[in-house]
C-alpha cells in the first residue's frame, strides 16, 4: 500500500475530499456516474464536512453520484440516533444534491429469514452501477474495515457478521449504556471492498498508530483484515503523523 501523511485530521481530509472531488468531476466530463464506497465512524467526519463545503462554496455537484455504505447495525431503525443511516444524512447527504435513489446503505430493518437474499442484492446492485470507482475506509483497532473483523474470509460478501466485545465497547460512547449496542451488523465483506477500482483508508490520532503499524508493514493475515488491502493494486493510507508514528 502506498502511505500519505499529513500533519493533521483536518489536512488529511482536506486531502482526500479534494481526491473525492477530483474523481466526481473528472467522470462527470466523461457522462459517467461516479460511484463511492462510503465509511461512517469518527474518521471520515471532516471529509463529509469539507466535501459539503465544496458543495456549498465550489459547485461541486452529486447529481451523478452513486453511493454504497460499508455496513450497519442489525438491528437498528433508520432514524435511530446511532444509525449509520443517520449519520450519512446529518452530515453528508442532506447538504448536497445527491439523488436519494442513488443511495445505498444497508437495512437493518430486514426480517432476519430476508438477510441473506437482501445482501446478495446489495451486491448486485453494487456491479449494476458498474462497480465502486472510490471506496473510503476507516480502521478499528482490531483491524477491522468495514465490520469485517479478524478471521473475516478474504472470498467474503456482504453479509450478517456478530460485532467484536472490541468493537463494541469502542462505538458504545454513542450509546446510553454497552447493553443498547447491537450484536450484529450487516456489512460489506472483504472481497466486495477489494473489489473497488481505488481504496483510501484513513486514520487519525495515536490510537491508531499499532494497528496501522500491523496493518501496512505486518504478514497479509485474515487476522488483521486492513492487512488483506497490501494485496490490492491502487489503495493509499492516509494518516496524520500520530496515526504513522510507529512505523518504521
Ligand atoms: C464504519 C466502519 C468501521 C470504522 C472503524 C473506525 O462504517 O466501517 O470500520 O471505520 O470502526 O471507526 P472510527 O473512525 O470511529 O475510529
Amino acid at each position: 500500500v502506498a502511505v500519505e501523511i499529513f500533519p493533521d485530521n483536518k489536512e488529511g481530509s482536506r486531502y482526500v475530499a479534494q481526491q473525492i472531488a477530483n474523481l466526481i468531476r473528472e467522470k462527470e466530463k466523461k457522462g459517467q456516474h461516479c460511484v463511492l464506497g462510503l465509511a461512517t465512524g469518527s474518521s471520515p467526519q471532516n471529509v463529509y464536512a469539507e466535501l459539503v463545503r465544496m458543495h456549498k462554496q465550489e459547485g461541486l455537484s452529486f447529481k451523478h453520484v452513486i453511493t454504497f455504505n460499508l455496513d450497519e447495525y442489525y438491528p437498528i431503525e433508520p432514524d435511530a440516533l446511532q444509525s449509520f443511516h443517520r449519520y450519512m444524512w446529518e452530515r453528508l447527504f442532506k447538504h448536497v444534491d445527491i439523488l436519494p435513489e442513488n443511495v445505498h446503505i444497508p437495512d437493518g430493518t430486514v426480517p432476519k429469514d430476508k438477510i441473506k437474499a437482501y445482501c446478495q442484492q446489495y451486491e448486485e446492485q453494487i456491479e449494476k452501477a458498474g462497480g465502486i470507482d472510490l471506496q473510503l475506509l476507516g480502521i478499528g483497532h482490531n483491524g477491522h474495515i468495514g465490520f469485517n473483523e479478524p478471521g473475516s474470509n478474504m472470498n467474503s460478501r456482504t453479509r450478517l457478521i456478530a460485532l467484536d466485545q472490541a468493537t463494541r465497547i469502542a462505538n458504545s460512547y454513542e450509546f446510553a449504556h454497552i447493553a443498547e449496542v447491537p450484536r450484529l451488523a450487516i456489512t460489506m465483506g472483504i472481497s466486495t471492498i477489494l473489489k473497488a477500482r481505488r481504496i483510501i483508508l484513513i486514520a487519525w490520532g495515536q490510537h491508531k498508530a499499532a494497528i496501522i503499524r500491523k496493518a501496512v508493514e505486518g504478514h497479509s493475515t485474515e487476522q488483521v483484515p486492513a492487512s488483506l488491502l497490501q494485496q490490492h493494486p491502487d489503495c493509499t493510507f492516509v494518516l496524520d503523523e500520530q496515526a504513522a508514528s510507529e512505523l518504521t
